[in-house]
C-alpha cells in the first residue's frame, strides 16, 4: 500500500495534507522537541505536534492515516514530522527510504553522558510509582536492580552499556543502520547543546537545510527566569515554554561515575565523528 494517492482536500482548495518531506529522526532526550517548536516559528513549516510514529508502530494502518495526522499546508510549506523512536528502530531506516528515498532526515545530537542523565531522569520520574528507582550511579555502573529490565551483568570499560539509557548515547551504532539506506548528504546534525545555548542559530541551520527562507532570529528567544531555558518570545513580551517535562532539574551524579561513563563514550564518540565528519568535542 505504500503507493502515493489523491491527497484528502479541506475546505480550502489551495490547503492540502502533504506527507513529510523531512523528519526529525532522534535522538530522544536530546531536544527533539524544542527544535520541532522552534522550527515552527516559520510559518512554511508545518508539523503535527504529537509524535506520529508511522514507521515503527503504526506502519500497519497505511499511508492515507499516516496523511491524516498531518496538518494541512500550501504553496511553499514543508512538512515535517519527529518521532524520536525511529532512530533507534530496526525497522524505521528501510520503511522511510521506500517511502521516499529522497527524504531529508534530522537528528538532534547531545553529550550522550548527559543525554543518559536525562533519560533517567525521565524514567524515575514514570517510576516514581513502582517506588524508588536504584540511583543513576546504580544503573549505569552497579547492579542495576532485580525487577529493572537493564541487562547489568555485562558491563563495557565498567559500564552497564546495555541499560536503554546507556546504550542510546552509542550513537554511530545506530547512524550505521541509517547510512545503509540513505547518504551522507540527506542528513542534518543539530548540536543540542548549541539549541540551549543559541537556539536562532541552531534553527538557521535547519531552515537552510530544508531549503526555506530563513526567518527565525535571536529575537524570538529569551531565557526565561524561571525555567532557565530559552522561551519564544510572544509579541506582547510573553513567554512561551516548553512543558515541565523538558528542562527538568537533573540528579547530581558522582564525578568518578560521570569519569566513567565520559571514558566509556570516549571511543564511541569519536566513532560518531569520523562516521559523520563532525566533531561535537563532548569532553
Ligand atoms: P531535560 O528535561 O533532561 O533537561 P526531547 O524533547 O528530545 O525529549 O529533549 C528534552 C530535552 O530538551 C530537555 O532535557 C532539555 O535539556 C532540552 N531542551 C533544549 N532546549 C530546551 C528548551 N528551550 N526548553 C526546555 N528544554 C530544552
Amino acid at each position: 500500500y505504500l503507493v502515493y494517492s489523491a491527497p484528502i482536500r479541506t475546505n480550502q482548495p489551495s490547503q492540502e495534507r502533504k506527507l513529510p518531506e523531512a523528519i526529525i529522526i532522534g535522538v530522544k532526550k536530546a531536544g527533539t522537541r524544542a527544535l520541532l517548536e522552534f522550527l515552527r516559528l516559520n510559518p512554511h513549516v508545518k508539523a503535527p505536534g504529537p509524535e506520529v510514529h508511522f514507521f515503527d508502530r503504526n506502519y500497519e494502518k497505511g499511508l492515507e492515516w499516516y496523511r491524516s495526522q498531518m496538518p494541512t499546508s500550501g504553496e511553499g510549506d514543508i512538512t515535517i514530522e519527529k518521532s524520536p523512536a525511529y532512530f533507534i528502530s530496526k525497522t524505521a531506516p528501510a520503511r522511510i527510504k521506500e517511502f521516499n528515498p529522497n527524504m531529508k532526515l534530522i537528528v538532534v545530537l547531545r553529550d550522550p553522558v548527559t543525554r543518559a542523565i536525562s533519560d533517567y531522569t525521565q524514567a524515575s520520574s514514570k517510576n516514581r510509582r513502582l517506588g524508588q528507582m536504584p540511583s543513576f550511579e546504580r544503573m549505569a555502573v552497579g547492579e542495576c536492580a532485580p525487577w529493572s529490565r537493564a541487562n547489568c551483568s555485562v558491563k563495557t570499560r565498567g559500564v552497564n552499556g546495555g541499560w536503554g539509557a546507556v546504550r542510546i548515547g552509542v550513537y554511530h551504532k545506530y547512524l550505521e543502520r541509517w547510512l545503509k539506506e540513505f547518504p551522507l548528504a540527506q542528513f542534518h546534525f543539530v548540536d543540542g547543546q548549541k539549541l540551549i545555548d543559541n537556539p536562532a542559530d541552531e534553527v538557521k541551520k535547519v531552515e537552510e537545510f530544508l531549503r526555506l527562507k530563513s526567518v527565525v532570529s535571536p529575537a524570538d528567544f529569551e531565557v526565561d527566569s524561571v525555567k532557565k531555558f530559552p522561551c519564544i518570545k510572544n509579541p506582547d513580551g510573553t513567554h512561551h515554554c516548553l512543558g515541565k517535562t523538558k528542562g527538568r532539574p537533573h540528579p547530581k551524579v558522582d564525578e568518578p561515575v560521570l569519569k566513567r561513563l565520559k571514558r566509556f563514550y570516549e571511543p564511541e564518540n569519536d566513532k560518531l565523528y569520523s562516521l559523520i565528519h563532525q566533531n561535537f568535542r563532548w569532553e
